[in-house]
Order: structure tokens, then sequence, then C-alpha cells
């Protein structure tokens, strides 16, 4: 049988591409090496919010007094927040599997490789089969980056260095942890361990964390840190590690530091080892398929979308790109505006972000001022959150007054930016967004606040 469409990966990207393209008609087959859900639901974005969920509610509780709510005996039952983060995944994988089945997407577990063209199309082989597509999808996504420091391979065999992997699944929590990597993922499992009783320190090789989230929020972010007791070593690059000692440089010093376990999260590189891409020509440029807005490789009807074409690894950007590839695929012309893409750091508090920042703005020569409001304008951030430090930032460009950037810390952040990110999107100007109306008494009411200071 030929496939009209071979998608080679069951993540985000792969997923929700195959659903879509069956739902449009196209007769498609799926295949997935590992599980169902990909890193996003099973390594990635839901075991870890299912475990920060937990985390949320234990540090509530045990600051309750402020709010008039006293609890005794309060404990954080790693034990069971792993079991929840299991049963969570569990139920979202089987939804995608239900999900693909209701379509009529084809699913085959193993690995997939290219073998080549014939005349009906591209073969893939998996499970011992050869399969034949008029199309290709490839989603095969990213894993970490496992950087060529000394000590790295024998600390990871001895089960002392840990990457997103296996410290969701970490029997107990230890007594301290080291997080070499203050990006994403290390800023939120120094989150929940933190929370969790232990020690974490965090070495981070630039002078800020958070990558490149707005400079202010990532500072308001590490102060928050700092008061919960995490340390952040930044300046400071690991060079070496023995066992449970991390040793890095600062300032030209070397210095180093014990800990029970090490999480190495330094970044993800895409995954493309094993396709045999070379079999059909697809370019890789930099460790990554070459792709273009449109999710088009240099080879006809062979499209990449998610965190394999290196763009922005986000599932949500997985999920549109998807789309978009399919969408191109059907013949209509679709691509994916990248600058309007949010996105969320879910610590305690979240940071929430779309657009430029300050620094990318002025890094383009962009003329911009911006607006930044206290959380505390709002009421309803006030009634839940006493001492609460954070801001909402808004940039607007100089010539038009168009919403270029929104950059938010503070409760709700994560679920109110979809709306900064359609002002963004639309290119919303700040006289459009002063006739919007906020529910009040919100936290979104905060861009309304900052809006009405242009
Ligand atoms: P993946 O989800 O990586 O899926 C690719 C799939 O392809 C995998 O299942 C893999 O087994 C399969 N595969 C690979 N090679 C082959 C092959 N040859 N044959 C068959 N199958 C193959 N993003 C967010 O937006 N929000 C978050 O909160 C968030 N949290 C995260 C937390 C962590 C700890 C991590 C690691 C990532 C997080 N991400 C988050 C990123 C998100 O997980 C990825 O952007 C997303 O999973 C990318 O989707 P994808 O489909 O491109 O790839
Ligand atoms: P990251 O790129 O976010 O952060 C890695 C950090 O490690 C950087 O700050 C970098 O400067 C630092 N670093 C690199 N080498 C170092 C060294 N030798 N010593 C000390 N520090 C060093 O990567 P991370 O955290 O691994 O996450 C990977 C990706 O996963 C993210 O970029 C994001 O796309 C995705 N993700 C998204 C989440 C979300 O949306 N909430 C959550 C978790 C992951």
């Amino acid at each position: 049988m030929v496939y009209d469409l071979i998608v080679i990966g069951g993540g985000p990207a792969g997923y929700l591409g195959a659903e879509r393209a069956a739902r449009a008609g196209l007769k498609t087959l799926l295949i997935e090496k590992r599980f169902l859900g990909g890193v996003c639901l099973n390594e990635g974005c839901i075991p870890t919010k299912t475990m920060l969920y937990s985390a949320k509610i234990y540090d509530g509780a045990k600051h309750g007094e402020k709010y008039g709510v006293t609890a005794e005996n309060l404990n954080l039952n790693h034990e069971m927040v792993i079991a929840r983060k299991n049963k969570v995944v569990k139920m979202l994988v089987s939804g995608v599997r239900s999900q693909l089945k209701s379509c009529n997407v084809t699913v085959i577990e193993g690995a997939g490789e290219i073998k080549g063209k014939a005349v009906e199309g591209y073969e893939v082989s998996a499970s011992g089969e050869t399969f034949v597509g008029k199309r290709l999808l490839i989603a095969t996504g990213s894993e970490p980056l496992i950087p060529p420091i000394p000590g790295t391979k024998e600390g990871l065999e001895k089960g002392i260095i840990l990457t997103n992997r296996e410290i969701l699944d970490i029997k107990k929590v230890p007594e301290s942890f080291v997080i070499i990597g203050g990006g994403v993922i290390g800023l939120e499992m120094a989150s929940y361990f933190n929370s969790a009783g232990c020690k974490v320190t965090v070495i981070e090789m630039l002078d800020h964390i958070a990558g490149n989230t707005d400079r202010e929020l990532s500072q308001i972010l590490m102060k928050n840190y700092e008061k919960k007791g995490i340390v952040f070593n930044l300046n400071s690059k690991v060079v070496e590690i023995k066992d449970n000692t991390v040793f890095y440089e600062a300032n030209g010093r070397k210095n180093s530091i014990e800990a029970e376990k090490i999480l190495m999260s330094i970044g993800r590189k895409p995954v493309i080892r094993g396709l045999s891409l070379e079999n059909i020509g697809v370019e890789i440029e930099r460790g990554r398929i070459k792709t273009d807005e449109t999710g088009k490789t240099n080879i006809p009807e062979v499209y990449a979308a998610g965190d394999v074409n290196g763009f922005s690894m986000l599932a949500h950007t997985a999920y549109r790109e998807a789309e978009v590839c399919v969408n191109n695929m059907l013949g209509q012309k679709d691509m994916v505006r990248y600058n309007s893409i949010p996105s969320v750091i879910y610590t305690n508090p979240e940071v929430a972000s779309v657009g430029e920042t300050e620094e990318s703005a002025r890094q383009q020569g962009i003329n911009f001022e911006k607006s930044i409001v206290s959380m505390r304008f709002s009421g309803r951030y006030m009634a839940e959150n006493e001492q609460g430090d954070g801001i909402c930032k808004v940039l607007v460009d100089k010539k038009y007054g168009r919403i270029i950037g929104v950059h938010m810390i503070g409760s709700y952040s994560s679920e109110i930016i979809y709306g900064a990110a359609l002002m963004v999107e639309a290119e919303m100007r700040v006289k459009d967004v002063k006739q919007l109306v906020f529910p009040h008494p919100t936290v979104s009411e905060i861009i309304r606040e900052a809006i009405f200071k242009f």
C-alpha cells in the first residue's frame, strides 16, 4: 500500500500532523520508536507541570498563615507526586492513541529509517517492514545535549548525573542537587526540588538565568528563588565532573561543589541520528533539518516540524509547524510567524513572554518605548499574593504604536500571555487595546494598566 503521508515521530508535531492530515483525507502512517506523545507528554511539558503543581499546592499550604490558613504535619510526598504524574501521562498518551485511531491513522511501533525514493514515493523501514509514502513529515524531536565535559559519560552511567528523562522518575528527593544550566529545564526542576526540601545550586555560564527572557524578569525570578534558598553561580562554566563533585571556572578561578545528584540541562539537540536522511539528500544545517517557515526541506514533498528543525523547541511551536506543513502539503499556503509565539517558564512565580524583549528590539535597531507596571496594581493579584513582586512590561514601537512585546512575571502569566500573543500577532496598536474590556478582577487587567501608561 502507498500512503499519502508517512510521519516519523509521534510527539506533538508528529501526532498532530498525522491527525490533521488524516482528517483532511490523506491516508496516513505514523511511526514512533518509543512512546506516543513524545518528549512533551512523557518526559517534558506534562510530567514537569504535574510535579510543579504539587509543589505549588505544598508551598501555598506551607505559607498559608498569611491568608488565614494553617495546617500541621504538611508533607510533599514525592512518591505520590511521581505516581500521580505517571497517571496523568498515561491518560494523555492513551488520549493521543485513541485520537489517532478515531481518524484512521495507522500507527507502527519502531524506529523509522528512510531507505530511498522509489517511483511511487519515499521508502521508510520500521519494525522489519518497508512502507512507501508520497510525502514525508519528519518529526523526530530533540534529545538532551550531552557536553564533552570530562566525567559526564561516567556520571551518567553511574546514575549520579541525570537528564530530564531520569530526573522525572527519581525515586526519592536527594539531599542536594547541582543543576548545570540555568535555562528553562534547570529552573523548573530547581523550583520543584527546592520546594521538595532539597538543597539546590544552579551553575550557569552566562551572567543571567533564563536565557533570552527579558533581563528584568530574569532578575526578579532569580531574587525570588534566592529568597527560597536556591544558590546561583553565574558566569560559571563547568569544566569537569568527578563522581559527585562538579568543577567549574568562575572569574578565572576553579571552584568545586559536591552534590548527591547532578542535573545536566544545558540545552537540547535535534534527533537526526538513525534516520539516514542522506539516502534522499535532506539538507542538514548545524545539526538540524533545514526548513523554511512553511516547513519544507530542500527535497520535494519532504517536510520537517517540531524540535528537529531547531527553530523554537516548544510544543506549541511544534503543533503549529505541523499544521503549516500539512496545509502546504494540501496546497493551502501557510507559514509560521515565529515572532508571536509565546513562551512560559512554569516556576512559581511563573514567567511568560511574547514578542521582542528590550534586548532583541535594541539589537534590531527598533525604536520603542516601554511601560512597566507592578502586578500590585491588579486587585486579584493583591488578593492572592502577599508580598508578591510581579511586573508586566509592554513594549511598543514608536513609529506605529504597535504592541511588539509583552513580558510578565507573576501568577496566571502563563494563562494570560496568549491574549498578548494575539495583540502582537494582529499588530494591534495601543489605541486598539485601550478599547478592549478585560474581566475584573483578574490579573490580566495588568496589561490594560500598562497600556494606559502610554
Ligand atoms: P518530541 O516530543 O521530541 O517527539 C519526537 C518523537 O519522535 C519521540 O517520541 C521519539 O521517540 C520519536 N522518534 C525519534 N526518532 C524516531 C525514529 N527514527 N523513528 C520513529 N520515531 C522516532 N515545551 C513547551 O511548549 N512547554 C513546556 O512546558 C515544555 N516543558 C518541557 C520540559 C522538559 C523537561 C523538556 C525536555 C521539554 C519541554 N518542552 C516544553 C519542549 C517540548 O517537549 C518539545 O518542544 C516538544 O516535545 C517537541 O515536539 P516534537 O514532536 O518536535 O518532538
Ligand atoms: P536552555 O537552552 O533553556 O538552557 C541551557 C542553559 O545552560 C543556558 O542558559 C546556557 O547558558 C547554560 N549552559 C550551557 N553550557 C553550560 C556549561 N558548560 N556550564 C554552565 N551552564 C551552561 O536549555 P534547557 O534548559 O536544557 O531546555 C532545553 C529546551 O527545552 C528549551 O530551550 C525549551 O525549548 C525546552 N523547554 C521548554 C520549557 C517550557 O516551555 N516551559 C520547559 C523545559 C524545556
